[in-house]
């Protein structure tokens, strides 16, 4: 179980991420923040494009900041976002995440106010394909 520390933090960074985010198209703000295997926080934001293909979600971003950090791992991984709805990541997402990441990884969902919902990785992408299978 994380320790309440890093989930507070993990939400702070997130919900700062969010605040910065670029979605005049949409108008829906979400932000990331992972927990690296080696303690510390990277976190991104959506930004959104006018060829609308061409945007990229919170949680590509706050991996891209990941990998150029040096961290190699998720160890967990909180997505924020408005609207009653839970913000789960897509589909594309929960791959990315997956190349970095356990089936036991935790995937915390959360709004406004905190922390709505917590998934492992293999919940959301069960059965998943991965860098193991390519030998990796
Ligand atoms: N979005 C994310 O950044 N992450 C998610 O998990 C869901 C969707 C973004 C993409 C787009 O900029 C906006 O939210 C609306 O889909």
């Amino acid at each position: 179980m994380s320790r309440n520390g890093d989930l507070d933090a993990l939400f702070s960074a997130a919900k700062a991420a969010q605040q910065r985010a670029y979605a005049p198209y949409s108008r829906f703000k979400v932000g990331a923040a992972i927990l690296t295997d080696g303690g510390a926080l990277v976190s991104g934001c959506n930004v959104e494009n006018a060829a609308y293909p061409q945007g990229a979600c919170a949680e590509a971003n706050a991996i891209g900041a990941m990998v150029l950090s040096g961290a190699a791992r998720i160890a967990e991984i909180l997505v924020i976002g408005d609207g009653a709805a839970l913000c789960t990541p897509c589909g594309g997402c929960r791959q990315r995440i997956r190349e970095f990441a356990d089936g036991a990884t935790r995937v915390h969902v959360a709004g406004p106010e905190g922390v709505r919902k917590t998934y492992t990785l293999e919940q959301l992408l069960p059965d998943s394909f991965g860098p193991e299978h390519l030998g990796r």
